[in-house]
């Protein structure tokens, strides 16, 4: 059997055949065939935008690996910063470079004083912290204009420890500044994920010591959503990055499209749902009203997962080591009678199961995050997939991405007066 297609152009009778390679068929072959008529996809629900070397999703399978490695493994043996590394080399790092990588990343965790205080300080005291942390990742660009020169390795490389150090700065800055608290600056005496919370935390004390239980929970966190392939995010990062901005222009954009409810609020619009629904007794009332197509079961269901999603698997745990430091969300038996839908027809039918999202707010929400964090937390970690996807995309040489459209508006029309109209 050949591992091929043949299109047949039945207005003039013409066929070419086309290789699947790697699952996929070249669209410029088809483009030999029949140029000018343009496959239409508007979600590209069945368009692979690139080839990549970074991450590996098998929906039906629930199996997900970055760069070879399978995320349960990672997650119990490995920390966020060298996923990070493995994400961007493609390699795990030796001792050395490991140690090195941390330093670099450790020592590059400071922002501007302009940044705070002409920046950050100009947005309204209200501010939604994503909002704020959208526009500061692009104004970095103007604080590092050799950023431009993205083909030089020695600068892109600095972009990179920068914008994966700067991270959590931000977002720490973008929540205290959100609630009217004073900035904390970054403790190099810290591992990355206690920095981070301390960078949240911190009031009166000299130094801030998180409970490394949570520290912990929030480093498996950072690896489980540290990259998830062709995502919106990563998508706007690539079609973005393909102009040959600087980084952090491109990384903006990608922090944008994670703003959406669509990508990066899900699991806060679980937390309202599970709030919403209110006690134990009123799950199966609510089960039944999403049967009958009235709103969704949020927190389930995946475009690409048929199957459990195997972060939702590894996060449930996680949830639990928090707990018994937190004590336990109220929300949990809401959630875990919810659970069991999963067994109802309607759900497994449709291969609806819980994902990422379902848990993870509820772990942000019992460590005390504010909801409006949520989407910030996820920034955080993602960035190191962007900017391994952002490098992969430019090392490829990918053109400039230039979708075409199907002109469905008017023919041709004069101007008409605004006396005639
Ligand atoms: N609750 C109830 N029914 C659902 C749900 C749900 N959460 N998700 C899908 N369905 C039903 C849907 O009504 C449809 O039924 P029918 O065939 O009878 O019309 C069927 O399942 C297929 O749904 P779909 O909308 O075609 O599936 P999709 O692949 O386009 O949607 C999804 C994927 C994630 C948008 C969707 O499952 C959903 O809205 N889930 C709730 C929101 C959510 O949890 N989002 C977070 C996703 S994980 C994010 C990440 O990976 O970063």
């Amino acid at each position: 059997m050949a591992e091929s297609i043949t299109i047949t152009d039945n207005r003039s009778g013409e066929s070419i055949e086309i290789p699947i390679v790697d699952g996929g068929v070249a669209a410029e072959e088809w483009a030999k065939l029949l140029p000018g008529v343009w496959f239409y996809d508007p979600a590209f629900m069945t368009t692979a935008a690139a080839e990549s070397s970074i991450t590996f999703i098998d929906g039906d399978e629930g199996k997900l690996e970055y760069r070879g490695y399978p995320i349960e493994q990672l997650a119990e043996k490995s920390s966020y910063l060298e996923v990070a590394y493995l994400l961007l080399h493609g390699e795990l790092p030796s001792a050395v470079e490991l140690e090195e990588w941390v330093h670099e990343i450790t020592y590059h965790t400071f922002i501007h004083e302009n940044v705070r205080k002409r920046f950050l300080e100009g947005f309204h005291y209200d501010a939604h912290p994503m909002g704020i942390l959208v526009s500061a990742v692009a104004a970095l660009s103007t604080f590092y204009p050799e950023a431009a020169d993205i083909f030089d390795p020695a600068t892109r490389y600095k972009q990179v420890i920068r914008l994966i150090a700067k991270m959590p700065t931000l977002a720490a800055a973008a929540h205290r500044f959100s609630v009217g608290m004073p900035f904390v600056y970054p403790d190099n005496s810290l591992g990355f994920p206690a920095n981070f919370l301390s960078m949240m935390w911190k009031t009166a004390e000299p130094r801030f010591d998180a409970n490394p239980a949570l520290a912990h929970a929030v480093d498996v966190l950072f690896m489980l959503h540290a990259d998830h392939e062709q995502n919106v995010s990563t998508t706007a990062m690539r079609v973005v990055g393909s102009s040959h901005v600087d980084p952090y222009s491109a990384c903006a954009a990608a922090c944008a499209a994670l703003y959406g409810p669509r990508h990066g609020g899900a699991n806060e619009q679980v937390i309202r749902m599970l709030s919403s629904i209110g006690s134990v007794e009123a799950v199966p009332e609510f089960i039944r009203s999403v049967k009958e197509g009235h709103g969704r079961l949020q927190g389930f269901g995946h475009r690409v997962y048929k199957n459990y999603d195997p972060r939702a698997k590894i996060i449930r745990k996680v949830a639990y080591d928090v707990f018994e430091v937190t004590g336990k969300n109220p929300l949990l038996d809401i959630a875990l009678k919810l659970e069991e839908a999963l067994a109802d027809e309607y759900f497994t039918s449709r291969k609806l199961y819980p994902n990422v999202d379902f848990y993870s707010g509820l772990i942000y929400q019992a460590m005390g995050f504010p909801m409006e964090m949520f989407p910030v937390l996820f920034a955080i970690p993602r960035t190191a997939g962007w900017l391994a996807h952002w490098a992969e995309m430019l090392d490829h040489d990918t053109k400039i991405a230039r979708p075409r459209q199907l002109y469905i508006g008017h023919a041709r029309r004069d101007y008409v007066p605004l006396a005639e109209r």
